[in-house]
């Protein structure tokens, strides 16, 4: 296997070493991302606000999740891509998981699926592991329950908030995650869970103290329209230089100095 594997992320732990990920919703985005040494590549189901113009990433189904994540697979070869399972895809029973976990793994090719919820969701996890899909697990701010809790408020705040997610913690790696998302947890807490944790830990603004970070590529290229959170570093400005094309490409059509004659054949 030259990708990526869940025994390259145990090694790492091991060895101290951090890694990055990045989401990806196209195969041209994810080839960048692959050629850049990026070695898991996440199709979020933030595809639906980034990628396929929803407010929330509830409305995102599995057919979409299965088409974005095919192409992710397809501009790769070296990143594990891991297919992000959608709202109303996994919570109905274990068994609606592993049927939606098995299409993704069959039908785009992911080495990996995500899904959100600590102890709420550890017999899901456990019937996938058992049957031989790695997990990583999703706790802090679950995003799917964006309706729920009225918002995206920061997690763990308080002492039963930190303990609640401790339990989730334990119950996901117990259960058999490989690798778990933190969102939207304060750091001290975070690096505490880290430290007493034998899977990865994923932060996504949850501090310095986790073993990886995740960010949503569109947010950290400049791509987002709007505001980003707090926890989102800028690191290109792709929304201005690809406005600036644009607006040069168009100028140049309507003074006819494109195409040039070295545009053009003779
Ligand atoms: O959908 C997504 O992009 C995610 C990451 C933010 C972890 O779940
Ligand atoms: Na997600």
């Amino acid at each position: 296997n030259r990708r990526v594997t869940v025994r390259d992320l145990a090694a790492a732990k091991q060895r101290g070493e951090r890694w990055a990920m990045l989401t990806a919703y196209d195969a041209l985005t994810a080839g960048v991302f692959d050629e850049a040494g990026i070695p898991v590549l996440l199709v979020g189901d933030s595809a639906g606000n980034c990628a396929l113009g929803y407010e929330s990433t509830v409305p995102v189904t599995m057919d979409e999740m299965t088409i974005l994540s095919a192409a992710v697979v397809r501009g790769t070869k070296r990143a594990m891509v891991v297919g992000d399972l959608p709202f109303g895809s996994y919570q109905e029973s274990p068994a609606q998981a592993l049927r939606n976990a098995a299409r993704l793994m069959k039908e785009a090719g992911v080495g990996a699926v995500k899904l959100e919820g600590g102890e709420r969701s550890a017999r899901t996890i456990e019937l996938l592991t058992e049957s031989g899909v790695p997990v990583m697990a999703h706790i802090g701010l679950t995003p799917q329950s964006v309706h729920a809790l009225g918002g995206y408020p920061v997690q763990g705040r308080g002492d039963e908030a930190a303990h609640r997610l401790q339990r989730d913690a334990k119950a996901v790696q117990d259960a058999g995650a490989f690798a778990v998302v933190l969102e939207a947890v304060p750091a001290e807490l975070a690096a505490h869970v880290t430290e007493t944790m034998a899977i990865p830990t994923v932060g996504i603004g949850a501090g310095v103290g986790c073993d990886a970070q995740v960010l949503v590529w569109t947010d950290m290229a400049g791509m987002t329209a709007g505001r980003v959170p707090k926890f989102v570093k800028q690191y290109a400005n792709l929304r201005a230089v690809l406005g600036d094309a644009a607006r040069e490409y168009a100028e140049e059509v309507r003074g006819a100095t494109f195409p040039a004659p070295e545009h053009s054949f003779k």
